[in-house]
């Protein structure tokens, strides 16, 4: 199995346009601390790739690897498809950047499919451009992710009911946020990537203690770090982010794991974003690891 980390940032990426906070100032005055939106690409057994979440950055997501560039033909492209772990903006404004195509596969679970159709209108916006082809992300024991290649297969965990702001009054569902758990039965690894985690259910548990390399929502470093820079008035769980430090964080659960364990996600207020914050060797006495955009991973 092969991964690619394209982005590793929260909602607005690193800097944020608007964000004069230290962490985006930062990365202004440091391009080695700029972080693009979370994503991540996956390898078929064809050699073609998924990309998992669309980005408002993947068009230079895309540009920056040259496993993902395009060619031979003029328009053939490695791209397969998109797999989503959830509707937030900043996993789906990207699909709409990739209209050139001449068909777009994306495969989600119910509820974010119906996000996507009824309140973005993206299948109505993207029909006269593009023809999208949607699949149903199994819930239920493993698929293969690509209908064309046999091996690596996928399951998607739900972790959170929580709804994209532009759809908060949408039906409850559990499935509106996932886990992914990708299977290579080649080389007998897993991996599990869930940039978004508002919940740790035992489902997500018995996924983890299997997994070789574990890929996770470090959007924030403690519960009050929204409230303590002013950024909301909530708190990370209330935001539907467990955080990484503290009792019920993050930290704790993955340092039991033999997995590799990697936070992806930050937010731009996150400690993590400089690379010469003391929470680094806190993570490292644990053995867990912040994924860099450009993080590879080969299991
Ligand atoms: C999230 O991760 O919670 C969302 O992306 C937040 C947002 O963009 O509004
Ligand atoms: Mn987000
Ligand atoms: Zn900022």
């Amino acid at each position: 199995m092969l991964l690619l980390v394209l982005g590793t940032a929260a909602g607005g990426g690193i800097p944020q346009w608007n964000c004069a906070c230290p962490g985006c100032s930062g990365a202004r005055a440091d391009p080695r601390r700029r972080r693009r939106h979370a994503s991540l690409a996956v390898r078929t057994d064809d050699g073609r790739w998924y990309v998992v979440n669309a980005t408002p950055d993947i068009g230079d997501q895309i540009d920056g690897r040259p496993e993902l560039r395009p060619g031979p033909g003029t328009r053939d492209t490695p791209l397969a498809g998109i797999v989503l772990t959830d509707a937030e903006l900043d996993h789906t404004l990207g699909i709409a950047r990739l209209r050139e195509t001449d068909g777009l596969q994306v495969v989600s679970t119910a509820p974010v499919r119906q996000a996507l159709l009824d309140r973005l209108h993206l299948g109505d916006v993207l029909a006269p451009y593009t023809s999208m082809t949607w699949r149903e992300l199994p819930q239920r024991g493993a698929e293969p992710l690509d209908r064309d290649t046999p091996g690596l297969r996928i399951t998607g965990i739900p972790v959170s009911g929580k709804r994209p702001r532009y759809a908060a009054d949408a039906p409850e569902d559990d499935a509106w946020v996932v886990a992914l758990r990708l299977y290579d039965p080649g080389s007998g690894a897993t991996a599990l990537y869930a940039p978004a985690l508002a919940a740790w259910p035992d489902s997500l548990d018995r996924a983890a203690a299997e997994a070789d390399c574990v890929i996770v929502d470090g959007t924030f470093w403690d519960d009050e770090e929204p409230r303590r820079t002013g950024i909301s008035e909530r708190t990370a769980t209330g935001m539907g982010h467990l955080p990484i430090e503290g009792p019920g964080g993050t930290a704790e659960r993955l340092a039991r794991l033999s997995a590799r364990c990697l936070y992806t996600h930050l937010n731009n207020t996150n400690p993590l974003v400089d690379p010469a914050a003391p929470q680094h060797k806190t993570l490292a006495r644990l053995g867990l690891e912040v994924a860099n955009d450009g993080t590879v991973i080969e299991l």
